[in-house]
């Protein structure tokens, strides 16, 4: 296998290697998983992909996500992101499907308003439009360590609530059902994520992120908006054109995406997999103090 980086610090290329070959063999899975924690965003290009290619890689890198309510998938390892209607024509530019992509055109970091956030989200495209329909990378990992140390410090012992409707309802007020509302209460964890392999920092926060703990709301938005705005500075991103063949996955504790639009009257499929976090990738130490889980 070779790892070739290809982005401004972050993001690396995996060559001469298959899903099938992560799936099935220890060795090669020990060589992606290295390159995971340090790169945080994979490429693998030329991919022959299926569902069942793509979920047993997946399944490498810990326990799957059960698709949530209210998402196309929901209750099986997929998530299906499409603007394509059941009658396989592309939807309506105000359809509730084609507004679900416009919220993921919002910076943001997988899951992270569940109550067991996301290692890694591995991602497929099935159908391209001509332009458009990138998704773009910025590493919070490296986003943190341009902050200076007493502002490192601080956010290492803040913690941030994060809301799926609070994102959702930055495109249309309501766009979550009360559905999903209801699954998915607010949740709170530490500002920054430290990766247990290399004991390096990231940001945790992003589209979802609403408030911080202990500062006035105001104050507490202004905050995630000036660190997700520095996190994102032009020519400090990744920008994925898609190719037919192409896996992209990333690694939620550290970076942040977003999908980029395309012409409303083309179709675009996605197939999702995402993988939770567990204690061996740092998720214990994320709760605040006074945190209690419900169940
Ligand atoms: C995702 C996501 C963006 C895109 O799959 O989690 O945000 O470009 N995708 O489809
Ligand atoms: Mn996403």
């Amino acid at each position: 296998m070779d790892v070739i980086p290809l982005g401004p610090g972050f993001v690396a290329e995996l060559r001469a290697v298959t899903l099938a070959d992560v799936a099935s063999d220890d060795a090669a899975y020990a060589a992606a998983r290295a390159a995971f924690e340090e790169h945080s965003v994979l490429v693998l290009r030329d991919q022959e992909v299926t569902d069942e290619i793509q979920l047993a890689f997946s399944l490498r890198f810990g326990p799957p996500e059960v698709t949530k309510v209210g998402s196309q998938g929901t209750g099986s390892h997929f998530v299906i992101l499409s603007t394509i209607g059941p009658d396989g024509k592309v939807v309506p530019a105000d359809h509730r499907m084609a507004m679900r992509a416009k919220a993921n055109q919002l910076w943001h970091t997988d899951s992270s308003f569940k109550r067991v956030p996301a290692l890694t989200s591995i991602l497929s495209a099935r159908v391209i439009p001509a332009q458009g329909g990138e998704t773009e990378f910025a590493s919070t990992r490296l986003a943190f360590e341009r902050l200076d140390a007493g502002t490192r410090r601080q956010l290492q012992n803040s913690f941030a609530w994060h809301d799926y409707a609070h994102s959702r309802g930055q495109i249309v007020p309501g766009l979550a059902s009360p559905e999903e509302r209801t699954a998915l209460p607010p949740q709170c964890w530490r500002m920054v994520w430290t990766n247990p392999v290399n004991g390096r920092g990231a940001l945790y926060i992003a589209s979802h992120a609403y408030a911080v703990e202990g500062m006035d709301a105001a104050a507490g938005k202004k905050l995630i908006d000036e660190l997700t705005t520095a996190a994102t500075a032009p020519g400090t991103t990744y920008l994925h054109g898609w190719r037919k063949g192409d896996v992209v996955l990333w690694d939620n504790r550290a970076t942040m995406h977003r999908g980029r639009p395309w012409p409303a009257h083309e179709a675009r499929l996605m197939i999702r997999t995402t993988i939770s976090a567990t204690g061996v990738d740092g998720v214990g130490d994320m709760r605040p103090p006074f945190w209690q889980a419900a169940e």
